[in-house]
């Protein structure tokens, strides 16, 4: 991998102290929804911005998504590891307009068809699972990785790659060479059930359905292939970075705390206090 596509060279930011309790209560969750907020525009004018809030899957952090037996697709080597949960989505839903900067919700179709963001996000689990009884709130900003991710000509490519390049880690050095972003693009698609991987294709998501439309027959139809062109320019990877991060334990009432973390950027650190629940 040259430089600029590596992600090792661009490492900045030290393994984050709450990651490995964060993964281990997720990979108990039977279905690990969370709830992803961002900023959009009000269509009914009151307010310049407002909250929106959906539920998602979490797919894994970057460079360590959830196993599958099942995916057929080639997956790179466990080189690199990061502090970012990951989740699929279409770029035809408004999330990823809301994910792109500097306009909150108004970027232009252009914008938002290649990778970029770095939008402002919100992603919250509550995770009930054997006792568990936390809930986790991630604040940071989001990064797109669309299919031109490898584009070196493109500067929102390589510049995402250097943003999510920060919060990720070399965990094995000789594999580095043989790690490729285009290939965990395609190891995500190939990690969805053919069923998921077949609404990538589905008529355009939040616009009127018309039902005896072709395009209405094409809602629930599933694929095996993993470079099915209809599908795959519509999926994307959204990676997001914390930079704020609070967890509070409620197994036990009496003993809550939020345990609370901050990423100090000038300092390179993780500071962490613990607070009143
Ligand atoms: C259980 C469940 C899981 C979902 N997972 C995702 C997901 O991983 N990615 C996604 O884009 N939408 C997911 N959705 C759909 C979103 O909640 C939402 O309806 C859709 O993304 C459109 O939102 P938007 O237009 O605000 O982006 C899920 C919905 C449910 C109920």
């Amino acid at each position: 991998m040259s430089a600029q596509s590596s992600t090792q060279d661009t490492s900045t930011v030290p393994r984050a102290p709450w990651r490995d309790q964060f993964v281990e209560h997720v990979s108990k969750m039977k279905s690990p929804e969370f709830v992803l907020s961002t900023l959009g525009s009000d269509p009914t004018g009151r307010f310049k911005v407002i909250p929106r809030a959906r539920t998602c899957i979490y797919r894994g952090m970057w460079g360590a998504m959830t196993p599958n037996d099942r995916n057929p697709a080639k997956k790179n080597p466990a080189a690199f590891e990061s502090d970012c949960p990951t989740l699929t989505t279409d770029v035809r839903m408004e999330k990823v307009g809301e994910i792109f900067r500097p306009a909150v919700g108004t970027a232009t179709d252009e914008d938002i068809h290649g990778c970029g963001g770095g939008g402002p996000v919100e992603a919250l689990w509550w995770i009930k699972e054997e006792g568990i009884m936390t809930q986790w709130r991630l604040r940071g900003d989001a990064w797109i990785v669309a299919p031109n991710i490898d584009d070196k000509d493109n500067n929102k490519s390589e510049k995402t790659k250097e943003q999510i390049g920060k919060w990720t880690r070399v965990v094995d050095e000789k594999e580095v060479e043989n790690w490729s972003w285009e290939r965990e693009l395609t190891a995500h698609y190939g990690n969805l059930a053919p069923g998921m991987r077949g609404s990538f294709k589905n008529p355009p998501p939040g616009k009127p359905a018309n039902e005896n439309s072709k395009e209405a027959e094409k809602v629930g139809e599933g694929t095996e292939d993993l470079q099915d062109s209809e599908g795959r320019k519509n999926f994307r990877v959204v990676v997001i970075r914390p930079y704020s991060v609070e967890s509070i334990d409620l197994s036990d009432p009496s003993k809550a705390r939020r345990q609370h973390y901050t990423y100090d950027e000038e300092n390179s650190k993780w500071e962490h206090e613990t607070l009143w629940p």
